[in-house]
């Protein structure tokens, strides 16, 4: 694997070593004997916040045997309009591998290609491929698998989240339900392009159903009832994503019944998981008292995003 940089451009052999070596990498921690980082140096290169992601690099860096630079787009000259092509021409003559949180895409892309050092995506306005990396080990961990269940992402489907989830069910084999409002739901384009089968196009007020041919389905709805209805998995994230902030007003009425609480939660399986990426507003996306009762779940999967990001780490590293 040369680089981590989506879900949609990772095989499906690479996300199933993914997940094997970062199981394999909770169950060792403190005891590895490889350090497929030594003598290495890694930047991390992020123009918008972080707690997870960063804390969770920095320390797996180190724990691989590397070194780690923390680089704010900010207070570095991309901040002032150096272009991406030169930051990664200028970085790769130095460091043996970047991590980049950022808006767009083909950012992390030209970086991946012009740099010519292992680069992993933290986070764009399109994929966040490292979360679902670790929600998925949470997901074997507490079920047993992900083969056969059901996902039921609420709230922004049209942002980075769901837009990996929605590229994990069509390349493991599972279902993802979307309930969303009609305006904040998967871009027609990247549906068409990881479910080809249209069972059900999507007619105003009804669910829409595709599938992949081989296990993957998704259904998009703005039903949020329906969507929850016998599911393994109710998933939220936050309603206004980073660089959204100047539509916090309107979205907060976009979205307001679109929230996981009790009601909610007693129509998915009994024993179903509610998982939240984190950071959580209480009260908008999620209630108290849901996020409390989970609150175990939740911060596993922030846990594992250092084991599923050591395992990234140490599948790309030259
Ligand atoms: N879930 C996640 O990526 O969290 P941070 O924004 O804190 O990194
Ligand atoms: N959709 C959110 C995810 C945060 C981890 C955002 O992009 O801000």
């Amino acid at each position: 694997m040369k680089h981590f940089l989506s879900i949609e451009s990772a095989s499906v052999a690479e996300l199933q070593a993914i997940l094997a070596l970062a199981a394999e990498m909770k169950a060792t921690r403190g005891r590895h004997t490889a350090h497929p980082l030594r003598h290495q140096c890694w930047a991390m290169l992020f123009a918008k916040s972080s707690t997870r992601t960063r804390v969770s690099f920095e320390v797996g860096i180190r724990e691989l045997g590397g070194d780690v630079l923390f680089l704010s787009a900010s207070e570095i000259q991309l901040g002032r309009g150096e272009p991406i092509s030169d930051t990664a021409r200028v970085l790769g003559r130095m460091i043996h591998g970047a991590v980049i949180r950022t808006f767009a895409q083909s950012d992390v892309e030209t970086f991946a290609q012009l740099s010519g050092v292992p680069t992993i995506n933290a986070l764009t306005d399109e994929e966040h491929p490292c979360q679902i990396m670790a929600d998925l080990q949470t997901i074997v961990e507490r079920l047993g698998g992900y083969a056969g269940k059901v996902v039921t992402f609420v709230g922004d489907g049209a942002c980075n989240m769901p837009v990996s989830w929605l590229w994990a069910a069509a390349k493991l084999g599972f279902e993802l339900r979307i309930a969303a409002p009609r305006t904040f739901q998967p871009p027609p384009e990247i549906v068409a392009r990881a479910f080809p089968i249209v069972q059900t196009p999507a007619t105003a007020g009804d669910a829409a159903l595709y599938e992949t041919g081989h296990g993957g389905r998704l259904v998009i709805t703005e039903d949020l009832r329906a969507a929850a209805e016998g599911a393994d998995v109710l998933y939220t994230d936050v309603w206004v994503s980073m660089g959204r902030e100047e539509e916090a007003a309107y979205r907060a009425a976009q979205f307001g019944r679109y929230q996981i609480n009790t009601a909610l939660v007693e129509r998915a399986k009994p024993g179903a998981l509610v998982m939240h990426c984190l950071p959580a507003y209480r009260g908008k996306e999620i209630t108290e008292e849901v996020l409390e009762a989970h609150a175990d779940t939740i911060f596993t999967q922030a846990e594992n995003r250092l084991h599923a990001q050591k395992a990234i780490l140490s599948l790309v590293a030259r």
